[in-house]
């Protein structure tokens, strides 16, 4: 399984739960990048750019997919490499979808996450445009602006 969605829509939380609920095999594609790197996700946006954060990014999904549950990062769907991987992959790919408002009280001035730091109506665009692309590789959505519990217990029959 493949959890797509925004930033801070819960996707590490839902799949480190999971995997322990499941007992199966999880990792998260932001925390292979910074290791593979050494480096943060701020320094990499900072030094070399967002474009090579999506290639990296894109190396590290390659990799993951050999994990049970693979949690992306929100920008995922913006490197078209990364959204071909996505629309072809065999696993269950889930998008995890909540409010904007939501999303944005949690996101807003988080400075590990490059692309918050941006206006109200600069993400709530970001969001628009990557909702679509989310939905286009979905096998299936879920909304996340439930208790934890209600959403764990959405996804635990799915296949893994
Ligand atoms: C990004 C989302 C982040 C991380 C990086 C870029 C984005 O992951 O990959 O900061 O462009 O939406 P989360 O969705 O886990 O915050």
């Amino acid at each position: 399984m493949i959890l797509i969605g925004f930033m801070g829509v819960g996707k590490t939380t839902i799949a480190l739960k999971l995997a322990e609920l499941k007992n199966k095999s999880f990792v998260d594609l932001d925390e292979l990048i910074e290791q593979s790197r050494d480096t943060s996700i701020p320094n990499i946006f900072k030094d070399e750019g967002e474009a090579a954060f999506r290639r990296y990014e894109y190396e590290v999904l390659k990799e993951a997919v050999k994990k049970d549950i693979v949690a992306t990062g929100g920008g995922i769907v913006e490197y078209p490499p990364s959204l071909d991987f996505l629309k072809k992959t065999s696993k269950t790919v889930v998008f995890l979808n909540a409010d904007f408002d939501t999303l944005y009280k949690r996101i807003k001035n988080d400075t590990n996450r490059p692309n918050a730091i941006k206006p109200y109506e600069d993400l709530k665009k970001l969001y628009d445009k990557r909702n679509k692309y989310y939905t286009s590789v979905a096998d299936i959505v879920i909304n996340n602006d439930d208790e934890l519990n209600e959403v764990i217990h959405k996804i635990l029959h799915l296949e893994i």
